[in-house]
């Protein structure tokens, strides 16, 4: 039985002051959840990572990084850039890597992505590998192709024995931040899918390992993601700036 994850990506967003009510409330509701088989996590922007991690020092929620420096695993002259070790050195267990946003914008291939995955696991921090496919590629037919191509780049780089310490996280492009949800029976298959891929490395890591749901995750939907076989919990987005909503996406999962 696979545990479930929770995730909330904070993205760009939060002053100091609305980052530590937020760590404050998010504090007591998931204190107040007990909960047992879920975990929860959250990745502030890295400037407020380390009040965070004080914030939520002594409670269940563990708190991740939202991208790592490919250049250099510990440190150098990379301007603007946070190692693997910086984080580790902090308290981190989990690190984004392969965000949509991140392949978008700053033009992140495969290839750089599995050298993040990498030096995230060398500092024994949990890689959360992001996949998904543009709209444009559901429409043509091909979102399991351009998803299980995203998770074979990778191991085919960090090998299989790896990858069993590696979170995979699915969030079609055309559901983040769009409202726009997967259903439940578009999101388990693709889940399937990325669980098939792995399988043809090794199937005891392919029932192993957890596969998140991300794009629109919120409180009203979470429940029936969940109730799906090989969906393990979320990677929230907009959500999971709301410490009661992020709550009750935990409880859901329980
Ligand atoms: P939303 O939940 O805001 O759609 O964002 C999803 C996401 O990108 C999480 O990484």
């Amino acid at each position: 039985m696979r545990r479930k994850l929770i995730i909330g990506n904070w993205k760009m967003n939060g002053s100091p002051q609305s980052v530590t009510a937020l760590a404050e409330d998010l504090s007591s509701g998931v204190n107040n959840l007990m909960l047992g088989s879920v975990d929860a996590v959250v990745c502030p922007p890295s400037v407020y990572t380390a009040a965070v991690v004080e914030l939520l020092a002594g409670t269940s929620i563990q708190v991740g990084a939202q991208n790592v420096c490919a250049e250099a695993l510990e440190s150098g002259a990379f301007t603007g850039e946070v190692s693997a070790q910086m984080f580790a050195q902090l308290g981190c267990k989990f690190g984004l890597v392969g965000h949509s946003e991140r392949r978008e914008y700053y033009g992140e291939s495969d290839a750089v992505v599995a050298t993040k995955c990498a030096h995230l696991l060398a500092q024994n921090i949990t890689p959360v590998l992001c996949v998904g496919e543009s709209l444009a590629q559901r429409d043509a037919g091909d979102a399991l192709d351009v998803v299980s191509g995203q998770v074979a780049a990778i191991i085919e780089v960090i090998g299989i024995a790896q990858f069993l310490s590696v979170v995979v996280a699915y969030e079609p492009v055309w559901a983040i931040g769009t409202g726009r949800t997967a259903s439940p029976q578009q999101a388990q298959e693709v889940h399937a899918a990325i669980r098939q891929c792995v399988a043809g490395y090794d199937s005891v890591t392919a029932e192993r390992m957890q596969i998140l749901y991300g794009g629109s995750v919120k409180g009203a939907n979470a429940a029936e993601l969940f109730a799906m076989e090989d969906i393990d919990g979320a990677l929230v987005g907009g959500a999971a700036l709301d410490a009661e909503e992020f709550c009750v996406i935990c409880k859901s999962a329980e």
